[in-house]
């Protein structure tokens, strides 16, 4: 297969403010009138994804962040949560799980209810018209103080039967740790939100292990760092972790140094449960059909291994168990 356009499948890593498209980019930023004085000498395209200058993932947060002039204002993430849930039609996504910072996108003093409910409404209305089931994961961010992050969870426990499924951490791994961050999980997990950690991508592989053995993380964001941890390898399979491996982004935020150095083939060789997700797709420049392309044609997955790691990533997928089995049925109808 040469075009993954047509497989189905399940995105379950997907940050909404890196996957703003360029023209909605572009055309808000004239409507609302911001001034991004680069735009005169680049497209908002060029502004938006990686120049290959990016040294660290902080380098690539940082290009993420540029969309947040747009995000503070009123309807601008319905719509952004839309267009994700159309253009994830447009690649077969079956299932949809979208994350965001809600503090991101408050400047203004708007409460932290609105951006949920926008995204919520969007993906809502995205499943209603293309019939991508769209649910959403609450991001808290490592630079935030522990109050922000009580406040975020709060919140994100009020829409826990309105599309909010789990409570995710990103940031910058490499400047804070994240056993500041247990009771925050523990909290989540108690209130029946599901945990997936940001770890293993700029950190140490004790960082995935401290993510599923202290935070409860049922599904860790790269994770890939474990290839150099033989013991803590077999450890989270042993645990039934799932990964959720995001192979260009590793490249554009340095956790590779390139491509072929990327441990996806030996992760799911050793019986590593895997999904994949895209990450930051305008930021990265790519799609998830893209990154199954590269499973197949530079690591050399059969179909067969493909359609494994997409149910596998169903498996994982923060729904109930009816919901759950449902989808797992579709996809095995599907590739019958
Ligand atoms: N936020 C958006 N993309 C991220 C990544 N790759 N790692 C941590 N936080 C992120
Ligand atoms: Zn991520």
């Amino acid at each position: 297969m040469t075009d993954f356009r047509a497989f189905p499948k399940v995105n379950l890593h997907h940050h909404l403010e890196g996957a703003v498209r360029p023209q909605t980019f572009a055309e808000l930023v004239q409507n609302l009138g911001i001034d991004v004085p680069a735009l005169a000498r680049q497209s908002a395209a060029e502004y938006l994804t990686v120049s290959g200058e990016e040294a660290s993932l902080a380098d690539f947060l940082d290009k993420i962040g540029r969309t947040f002039v747009i995000t503070q204002h009123s309807g601008v993430l319905e719509r952004i949560a839309l267009e994700i849930s159309e253009s994830a039609a447009a690649e077969s996504v079956r299932y949809l799980e979208v994350r965001f910072g809600p503090w991101l996108h408050v400047e203004q003093g708007r409460p932290l209810t609105e951006p949920i409910e926008e995204v919520l409404a969007g993906l809502a209305a995205g499943e209603h018209r293309w019939g991508v089931k769209g649910r959403l994961i609450i991001s808290a961010l490592r630079h935030h103080t522990f109050q922000q992050n009580r406040q975020l969870l709060d919140a994100a426990v009020a829409y826990r039967d309105r599309g909010v499924v789990a409570l995710d951490l990103a940031g910058d791994e490499a400047a804070f740790p994240a056993s500041e961050f247990r009771e925050l999980f523990l909290l989540a997990a108690k209130a029946g939100l599901g945990v997936t950690i940001h770890a293993g991508e700029a950190g140490p592989a004790a960082g995935v292990w401290e993510a599923v053995s202290e935070l409860g993380a049922q599904r860790v964001g790269h994770g890939i760092r474990l290839v150099h941890d033989p013991a803590l390898l077999k450890a989270v399979r042993d645990a039934g972790t799932v990964l959720e491996v995001c192979p260009t982004s590793n490249v554009h935020t340095r956790a590779v140094e390139s491509l072929s150095d990327h441990p996806v083939r030996e992760l799911f060789d050793a019986g590593i449960r895997i999904t994949i997700g895209d990450d930051d797709p305008t930021t990265s420049g790519i799609t998830l059909s893209g990154e199954y392309q590269l499973l197949s044609e530079h690591f050399g997955f059969t179909e067969a291994e493909l359609q494994t790691i997409v149910l596998t990533g169903a498996e994982a997928a923060f729904l109930p168990k009816d919901e759950k089995e449902e989808l797992l049925a579709s996809f095995r109808r599907e590739f019958a």
